[in-house]
């Protein structure tokens, strides 16, 4: 094997974690722009910056290895419901649509638990991929790891300290969100 061939397939792993940045922009793109939530508002917005910025680190080591940063979107891993909840959901709204009874509508502040703790999911995917891809390039031969460590390594303290912050707001969220949405259940 080259070292083309290697350097190309690590490539393939640093476009992979870009990817999934390019996603997270949308994705932290339309969280800010629907979140009733203030704090989260804020929060989300910073870790928008630092997320462009970690585009930018992955773009830089792939251009140096002289190959091309992607602008594939990843699919980010989702919380879903089992279907059969989600079917008895879909069967309930054509019916309340019907009847006009909003007592089974996923509420928006349900939608956005639903959501929030989705965001966790999608940090604690990042925090993987960084980790991995600092074991993999500790070990591919003649890469200028004393520079690309570095700058993975914020990328992972980064997302670390986002994941963080959502795990330590979770009691700012539920006390939220969670007084309406009993409050539907029990009307
Ligand atoms: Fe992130």
């Amino acid at each position: 094997m080259s070292q083309n061939d290697i350097n190309s397939k690590y490539v393939e792993y640093l476009n992979e974690a870009l990817s999934a940045e390019n996603a997270a922009i949308d994705r932290i793109t339309s969280r800010i722009g629907e979140t009733p939530l203030p704090q989260i508002k804020q929060r989300y917005q910073q870790h928008l910056e630092e997320t462009r910025m970690q585009q930018d680190r992955l773009s830089q080591i792939i251009t140096q290895l002289g190959e091309e940063p992607t602008d594939s979107k990843a699919n980010l891993p989702e919380l879903k419901p089992p279907s059969t909840m989600m079917l008895k959901k879909t069967i309930k709204d054509t019916i309340k649509s019907v009847t006009d009874d909003k007592k089974d509508n996923p509420l928006p502040e349900e939608m956005e638990f639903l959501k929030i703790k989705q965001d966790v999911i999608i940090e604690g995917s990042e925090i993987v991929s960084y980790e991995a891809l600092i074991e993999v390039t500790k070990r591919i031969p003649n890469l200028n790891g004393d520079q690309i460590i570095p700058l993975l390594k914020q990328s992972l303290d980064e997302e670390m300290n986002m994941k963080k912050w959502c795990t330590d707001n979770m009691p700012m969220v539920v006390d939220s969100l969670l007084p309406k949405i009993l409050s539907a259940v029990s009307r």
